[in-house]
């Protein structure tokens, strides 16, 4: 049977990660948004490239959230994005009523589907999607650590001169400006970047990596970015339906890992076919569990102001 993902918001996001999916022939798409017109045009857009990808992947523009019914997968990018000066905090009350109302249709709609969060404040808003959806929290999950792992990756690439394919990074913590870059876990073919970057470096590195998303912003100056994030949430769709397990970062309801319970926040996971099917521990130094609490309890703080 065909798998069907539902992209709830056809903005830049949306619609880069809708043109991923069917360009790989993996899903049928249905790309949702509320403004007239504007996923139909992209849908067809996208629909006629597929004789030139040679895939059979079909792909729909919608107005009506009853089209979702009977998704796999759900993503939500849904919402306003940044304009330069502004965190992704700024974004809070705006998008928290966009993520209540299209939580509320998805449980309305799909049975039993995993959804993935990418409006932002993204980790705040995947624990109000499960909040309102109720389903299981391996259910349920944000995308925000893959893209920032991805922006440390270059970087480390270019600082060292080498191919990002021989670059593993690993951010964790929430997708805000208190991100934990984890320079004992980035490594250039296993070697850690420790012993390979001075410590002045490698700071410089993670402050580019915390400031990735605002980079861009303020080079695009309307809208963020969207290539990096669409491939970053592909990567997710793709280790669900695939099963292919992937250990990626994620944001995921944490029961007491870490030491935290009852709160969404980035960590390693496996992810397949069940959607989170395991929150994978880290033995974290002093320092590197000083940064994870920090960027926890700006999470929590927010949280806090949704409800
Ligand atoms: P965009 O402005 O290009 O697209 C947003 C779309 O949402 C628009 O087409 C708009 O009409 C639609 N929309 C607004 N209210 C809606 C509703 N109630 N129902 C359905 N659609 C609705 O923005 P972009 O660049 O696609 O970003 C989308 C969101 O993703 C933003 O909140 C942005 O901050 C976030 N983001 C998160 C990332 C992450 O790593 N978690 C990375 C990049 C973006
Ligand atoms: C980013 O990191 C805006 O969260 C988005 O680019």
């Amino acid at each position: 049977m065909r798998r069907k993902v539902s992209v709830i918001g056809a903005g830049n996001v949306g619609a880069t990660l809708a043109q991923y999916i069917v360009m790989d022939g993996i899903a049928d798409v249905v790309l949702y948004d509320i403004v007239e017109g504007m996923p139909q045009g992209k849908a067809l857009d996208i629909l006629e490239a597929t004789p030139l990808y040679n895939v059979s992947s079909s792909i729909e523009g919608v107005n009506d959230l009853e089209r979702i019914e009977g998704s796999d997968i759900v993503v939500i990018t849904a919402g306003a994005a940044r304009k330069p000066g502004m965190s992704r905090d700024d974004l809070l009350n705006t998008n928290a009523s966009v993520v209540r109302t299209v939580s509320k249709a998805i449980k309305q709609y799909c049975a039993d589907p995993i959804v993935i969060v990418v409006t932002n404040p993204m980790d705040v808003m995947a624990q109000l999607c499960w909040i309102e959806t109720g389903f299981p929290t391996h259910r349920v999950m944000g995308m925000g650590g893959i893209l920032d792992s991805a922006r440390f990756r270059t970087f480390v690439a270019e600082a060292t001169g080498v191919s990002v394919k021989d670059v593993e990074a690993l951010v964790l913590g929430g997708h805000g400006d208190q991100m934990v870059p984890l320079p004992r876990f980035t490594t250039v073919r296993g070697v850690s970047i420790i012993h390979l970057l001075s410590e002045d470096r490698i700071r410089a590195l993670i402050e580019r990596t915390r400031n990735g998303g605002a980079e861009i912003v303020s080079l695009l100056k309307t809208g963020s970015a969207y290539y990096a994030p669409a491939a970053s949430t592909y990567q997710m769709v793709k280790s669900i339906l695939l099963d292919e397990k992937r250990f990626l970062p994620a944001a995921a309801y944490l029961d007491g890992q870490y030491g935290i319970k009852g709160l969404f926040v980035g960590v390693p996971v496996v992810l397949g076919k069940d959607g989170i099917e395991r929150v994978v521990e880290l033995s974290l130094s002093d320092e590197e569990k000083e940064g994870f609490y920090r960027s926890v309890d700006a999470v929590r703080a927010l949280v806090e102001k949704l409800t």
